[in-house]
C-alpha cells in the first residue's frame, strides 16, 4: 500500500527505549500547566471530513496557553505525506487483532504537538479517514479506532514507551471513544472526557468482534457496549469518561429525548442526573477573520462591500454563474442527510424564480451528490454545483454570498453558520442545536422550526424581503459580522471542566 513512499520522510531519532530528551525537557519546562491528550480522528490542514476536524485544530490551539496539550491521530496517508518532519518517540505492543503501532510526533507550523499512530495496514489508504470515498466504509474500522483508543490508553497508562505522561485524557466522537473504556479496564484513574460532535454516528460493530478488540466480559453488558444486540464504541465513551461533553447546549438537552437521542437517551438522561453531562458550543479559529484571509479573493470589513463583492464575481465565474441582479445563496456542506439537503433542493426552485442564484460545494451520499449535479444541470447559470471539497473555495463562497442554506434536521453544533456570520453571509437555518444557539433570528440570520419545506420557505421570505429593504440587509449583515465566536472566548468552560476533574481549585483562566 506504498508505505514505503509514505513513510520516507519519518525520522528514527530515538529507539523506543531510549528517554527522548525534547520530550523530558518540555515537560519539566512546562510543569506548571496540565498536561492533556486530546484524541481526534481528525485534524484540519492535515485531514478533515468535517466540522470534527476544524474544532480538533482550533479547540487545543486555544487551549495551548493553559495547559500542555497534545493532540493524537492516526497516521492516515495524507497526514505522513503532508511534508512535515516526524520523529518516532514511542511504540505500543499488538493485542487481539489490534496490531503493534510506532508513534511519531509532528509539530504543526503554529507550534501545536500531534502525535501519530504509525501502521501502515490500519491507515495509510487512499480514501477518508472513515472509506474509500465512494461511499463505502473501511470494513475494519472497528479495529483501526480500537487501535486509536487503545494506544490513548497505553500513552495514559505510561506504558508507550514515551516520556510524556497525560494527567488527563479528552476523547472525541466514536473512533476515540475506547480510549476511556480502555483505560477505565485497566485500571487508570486518570480523569477522561468524552465529547459527542454527532450522537447520530455511534462506531457499531458485531458483537462477535469482542475478543478482535480484547474486551473484558464487562464490556459486554448493556451498561457498557452493548446496544441491541451489537456493539457500539460511543456507548462505551459515554459509560467510561469521567465526564461527557457536547457541543452546544440546545444539543445536550435534545439528546436526552426520543428525538434527538440515537436510542442512547435513557442512558444520557443518567449522565444528566450525575452531573456528568453538559453542553459546551463550539467556537471558531481566529483565521475566520474576513479583513485578513489570505484564501479570499479580496479582503473586507463592516460596511466595505466592494470586497465582499469581489469574492462574489469570483464565485459566479467559478460556479458559472449568470451575470445577473439578486441574491447569491451558498451551500458549503456534507452532503448527508442530516443536513437537510432535499429540503434545499425543494425550496430550490422557488429561490430560481426570485432571481436567485446557488452555489453549492460538497461531497457526501452519493444519491444526495446525483441529486445536487442534477439540480445544477436543470438550471445552468442559476445554480452551479462542485462536488468534493475544497478550503479556499469553501471559504470564498462564504464570503462571496448573501445567504448561507442550512436546513439541518439536527445540528449538534455546526461551524458553517458561523464562518457565514463572520463573512456577512446570513444562514437560513433550522432551529435546532447550535444553530438555535448561535443564530439570533431576524437579527444575524433566520431561524425555522420544522423541517419541512412549508417552514423553510417562510424564512425564506423573510429572508428575500429583507435583501430588498438594503438599509435593513446592511444592518443584519453588520450585526452578525460584529461579534464572531472565536474560541479564545469560548474556551473557559473547557478549562474550568479539566481543572475540576483533575481536583484542582485554580481560578479558571489564571496561570501559575
Ligand atoms: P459538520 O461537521 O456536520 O460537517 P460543521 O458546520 O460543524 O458541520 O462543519 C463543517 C466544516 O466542514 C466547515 O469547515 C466546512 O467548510 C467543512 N466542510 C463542509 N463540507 C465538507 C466536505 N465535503 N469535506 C470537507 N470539509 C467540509
Ligand atoms: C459534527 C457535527 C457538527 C459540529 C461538528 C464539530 O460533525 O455534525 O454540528 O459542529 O461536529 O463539533
Amino acid at each position: 500500500m506504498g508505505t514505503a513512499v509514505a513513510t520516507a520522510r519519518i525520522d528514527e531519532v530515538a529507539s523506543p527505549s531510549a528517554k527522548p530528551r525534547a520530550e523530558l525537557h518540555l515537560g519539566s519546562l512546562q510543569a506548571s500547566k496540565k498536561r492533556i491528550l486530546f484524541v481526534t480522528s481528525e485534524l484540519a490542514d492535515l485531514v478533515k471530513v468535517g466540522g470534527l476536524g476544524d474544532v480538533s485544530a482550533a479547540l487545543p490551539k486555544a487551549l495551548s496557553s493553559r495547559h500542555d496539550i497534545r493532540v493524537l491521530i492516526p497516521g492516515y496517508r495524507q497526514v505522513l505525506e503532508a511534508g512535515l518532519p516526524i520523529r518516532i518517540i514511542g511504540q505500543v505492543g499488538g493485542l487481539a487483532a489490534l496490531p503493534p503501532c510506532r508513534i511519531g510526533r509532528l509539530d504543526l507550523p503554529d507550534g501545536l504537538i500531534v502525535y501519530l499512530l504509525i501502521c501502515p495496514e490500519l491507515y495509510e489508504r487512499e480514501g477518508t479517514p472513515y472509506g474509500d470515498g465512494h461511499g463505502h466504509d473501511w470494513p475494519d474500522n472497528h479495529i483501526r479506532f480500537a487501535r486509536l483508543g487503545l494506544a490513548a490508553a497505553e500513552i495514559a497508562a505510561g506504558t508507550a514507551c514515551i516520556s510524556w505522561c497525560p494527567e488527563l485524557v479528552h476523547a472525541n466522537d466514536w473512533p476515540a471513544a475506547l480510549a476511556p473504556a480502555y483505560m477505565a479496564w485497566r485500571g487508570l484513574r486518570t480523569p477522561t472526557v468524552f465529547t459527542i460532535h454527532n450522537l447520530a454516528y455511534q462506531g457499531i460493530c458485531d458483537l462477535q468482534s469482542s475478543p478482535e478488540l480484547a474486551l473484558p466480559p464487562e464490556a459486554l453488558s448493556h451498561e457498557a457496549l452493548e446496544f441491541y444486540g451489537k456493539l457500539s464504541f460511543l456507548k462505551g465513551g459515554i459509560a467510561y469518561a469521567s465526564h461527557v461533553t457536547t457541543v452546544s447546549e440546545t444539543y445536550a438537552q435534545e439528546i436526552t429525548t426520543a428525538d434527538f437521542g440515537c436510542g442512547l437517551e435513557g442512558m444520557l438522561q443518567g449522565k444528566v442526573a450525575e452531573g456528568q453531562l453538559s453542553g459546551i458550543t463550539n467556537g471558531i479559529d481566529e483565521s475566520w477573520e474576513p479583513g485578513s484571509d489570505p484564501h479570499l479573493v479580496e479582503g473586507f470589513g463592516v460596511h466595505q462591500w466592494q470586497g465582499k463583492r469581489a469574492n462574489a464575481e469570483h464565485v459566479q465565474q467559478l460556479f458559472q454563474l449568470d451575470d445577473v441582479d439578486g441574491p447569491l445563496f451558498a451551500v458549503v456542506s456534507r452532503l448527508v442527510q442530516q443536513k437537510g439537503i432535499d429540503l434545499t433542493r425543494e425550496v430550490a426552485e422557488h429561490i430560481v424564480a426570485e432571481g436567485g442564484r446557488i452555489a453549492v460545494i460538497g461531497q457526501g451520499e452519493p444519491e444526495l451528490e446525483q441529486a445536487m449535479v442534477e439540480l445544477g444541470e436543470r438550471h445552468p447559470g442559476r445554480i452551479g454545483v462542485q462536488i468534493g471539497f475544497n478550503e479556499t473555495d469553501a471559504r470564498r463562497i462564504y464570503a462571496g454570498s448573501d445567504f448561507l442554506l442550512m436546513p439541518s434536521r439536527f445540528e449538534p453544533c455546526g461551524l458553517s453558520q458561523m464562518y457565514a456570520q463572520c463573512f456577512g453571509s446570513l444562514p437560513i437555518a433550522r432551529r435546532t442545536g447550535g444553530l438555535a444557539d448561535t443564530i439570533e433570528d431576524g437579527v444575524t440570520g433566520f431561524l425555522f422550526d420544522d423541517p419541512t419545506v412549508d417552514s423553510y420557505l417562510d424564512a425564506l421570505q423573510r429572508a428575500l424581503a429583507v435583501y430588498h429593504h438594503p438599509q435593513l440587509f446592511d444592518a443584519m449583515r453588520c450585526k452578525a459580522m460584529a461579534s464572531p465566536l472565536y474560541w479564545e472566548e469560548s474556551v473557559a468552560p473547557y478549562d474550568e471542566l479539566y481543572l475540576r476533574l483533575l481536583g484542582d481549585v485554580r481560578e479558571v483562566g489564571g496561570q501559575d
